[in-house]
Formats: C-alpha cells, sequence, structure tokens
C-alpha cells in the first residue's frame, strides 16, 4: 500500500467532503461523499445520487470512478470516503467490486470518532471476482 500523507488525505477529504454537499439523497438522507487521486494528480469526487425507484440509485464511490474512467484516468493512488454519518462507513460490496477492478492495493481513507482510519480495497474484498479468471474473448 502506498505512503499517503496528511496532506494529501486532508485535500482528498476537503474535496469528498465538498462534493457530498451535492449530495441527492431525498429518499435516505444519508449523505457521502467520495474523492478519488488519480495516478496523474488530479482528483475526482462524488456524490451518491438517488432515484424514485430506489434500486437505481448510484454510490459516491462510483460515481467519482465513472468520473475518473471518463476522463481518461484507470489508476488511482487513494480513496477518501465521508458521511453525513457521525461514525465510520465502508464503501458497500458493489462499489468494493468496482474499486477492485481497477485498484486492488489502493487504500481507502474513512473517518470517524478515532480519526483516520486506512484499509485497502483488498482487504475490504477479499477472494474477489476478477478478471483473472476469465477466458480471453474467442469470438463468440
Ligand atoms: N451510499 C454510498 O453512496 N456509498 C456507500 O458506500 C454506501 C451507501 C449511499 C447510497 C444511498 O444513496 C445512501 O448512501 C444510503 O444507502
Amino acid at each position: 500500500m502506498e505512503k499517503i500523507t496528511e496532506e494529501v488525505w486532508e485535500k482528498l477529504f476537503a474535496r469528498a467532503r465538498e462534493a457530498m454537499e451535492n449530495a441527492y439523497a431525498p429518499y435516505s438522507r444519508f449523505r457521502v461523499g467520495a474523492a478519488l487521486l488519480a495516478k496523474d494528480g488530479r482528483i475526482f469526487a462524488g456524490c451518491n445520487v438517488e432515484n424514485a425507484s430506489y434500486s437505481l440509485t448510484i454510490c459516491a464511490e462510483r460515481v467519482a470512478v465513472a468520473m475518473a474512467v471518463a476522463a481518461g484516468c484507470r489508476e488511482f493512488i487513494a480513496l477518501a470516503l465521508v458521511s453525513s454519518a457521525d461514525d465510520y462507513i465502508y464503501p458497500c460490496g458493489a462499489c468494493r467490486q468496482v474499486l477492485i477492478e481497477f485498484a486492488p492495493a489502493m487504500p481507502v481513507g474513512v473517518t470517524g470518532p478515532q480519526g483516520l482510519k486506512v484499509v485497502t480495497v483488498a482487504e475490504l474484498l477479499p477472494a474477489p471476482f476478477d478478471s483473472s479468471v476469465l477466458q480471453p474473448r474467442s469470438g463468440k
């Protein structure tokens, strides 16, 4: 796991909190913000975007990943996650699967009553389903 300085975490959390302000969460009232640091230094932020159909809700982390990939970034250094709750929150299962696609070793920073905690995506999703088991396309 790459060592992220306190200063960089602070910057990422600031961007995540900023994005959280834009959360569209009229149903759960639970706001989430994520900031993803790409290898080239750019930061991509996301918030949760809910929907009246509920199941079409997109989490903040997946919004951030999609923003980054659409901008041409696929290599990531760190992810900071914040929410409107006082306690720590960790990415949901669907987001763990999406994060591990691009960055298994990436540190994920979360804040709560005991300050910063950091875990890697691989720690959050042991024994993942990933591309290593897929056969190369055979034209079918
Ligand atoms: N949510 C996220 O944005 N990220 C997570 O990792 C957990 C859940 C959102 C989805 C929904 O809008 C709200 O939080 C409550 O589940």
